[in-house]
């Protein structure tokens, strides 16, 4: 079975309509609104930053829902150079990205341990780890992603659960239809590949990330050969 939150945006819902397509077993987790579409017709509305509803939303998944895949698609940004920054907005961001992400990580875990198998799959960003302007609270949430990561690939590695990052550079759907496009071209100047990334890419990486026992605690970049 495949969990993503974030199916309303374009990253989440392009995996959803894959693996719905693919004839897979699926469940998807919206915020705001449910998408429109019969696919759509088992989503549940959920708040990662709600962990009373995140707990309540983990117990229900269990067996016989084996070979669990968790992708964690949601994910929120804000821009602000960090003298200007909206302290709430700051700690929303963190909320979501790092502390929302965990608690849907802590809810799954009990069920994937009991059941020795599990696949965790994060997608962070390569904000992470190069500097970019107005980036502060997006950063360090993902960056915050990328070392939660090594513990709990620790704690579970004899359980055969891995727990990975997919540290993308920036894509044709979802966030980047935020970026002013004077911003998007110099962005894509700095893609060696010289455009942004087709979604397929993510869901070729996740599948190779499933099918990998022995990857575990770590990062992939796909992001084109960005600089
Ligand atoms: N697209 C890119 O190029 C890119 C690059 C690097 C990393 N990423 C990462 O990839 C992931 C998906 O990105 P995207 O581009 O598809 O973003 P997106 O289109 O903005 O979608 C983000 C999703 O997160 C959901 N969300 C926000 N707050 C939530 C909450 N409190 N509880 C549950 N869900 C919540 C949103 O739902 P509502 O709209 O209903 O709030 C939306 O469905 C994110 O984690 C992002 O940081 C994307």
């Amino acid at each position: 079975m495949i969990i993503i939150t974030g199916i309303n945006g374009g990253i989440g819902n392009y995996l959803f309509n894959t693996y719905f397509k693919n004839g897979e077993e699926i469940i998807g987790t919206y915020h705001l609104s449910k998408p429109e579409g019969e696919q759509y017709k088992n989503c549940v509305q959920l708040d990662i930053t709600d962990n009373a509803q995140v707990e309540a939303f983990s117990k229900n998944i269990s067996s016989p829902s084996e070979k669990i895949t968790l992708i964690n698609c949601a994910g929120i940004s804000y821009n602000s150079f960090a003298h200007k920054s909206n302290v709430e907005e700051w700690v929303n961001v963190i909320n979501v990205n790092l502390n929302g992400t965990f608690y849907l990580i802590r809810g799954i875990l009990p069920t994937m341990r009991e059941q020795t198998f599990g696949r965790i799959i994060n997608l962070s960003s390569i904000v992470a780890q190069t500097g970019v302007l107005g980036t502060s609270a997006y950063a360090a949430s993902k960056a915050g992603l990328n070392g939660m990561i090594k513990s709990i690939a620790l704690e579970n590695a004899q359980k055969g659960i891995t727990i990975n990052n997919i540290n993308l550079g920036y894509f044709k759907v979802g966030m980047i239809n935020t970026v002013p496009l004077e911003m998007q071209e110099k962005i894509k100047s700095k893609i060696a590949i010289n455009e942004f990334g087709n979604p397929e890419n993510i869901f070729n990486t996740i599948q190779y990330i499933r099918e990998t026992p022995y990857l575990t605690g770590t990062c992939i970049d796909l992001n084109g050969g960005m600089v």
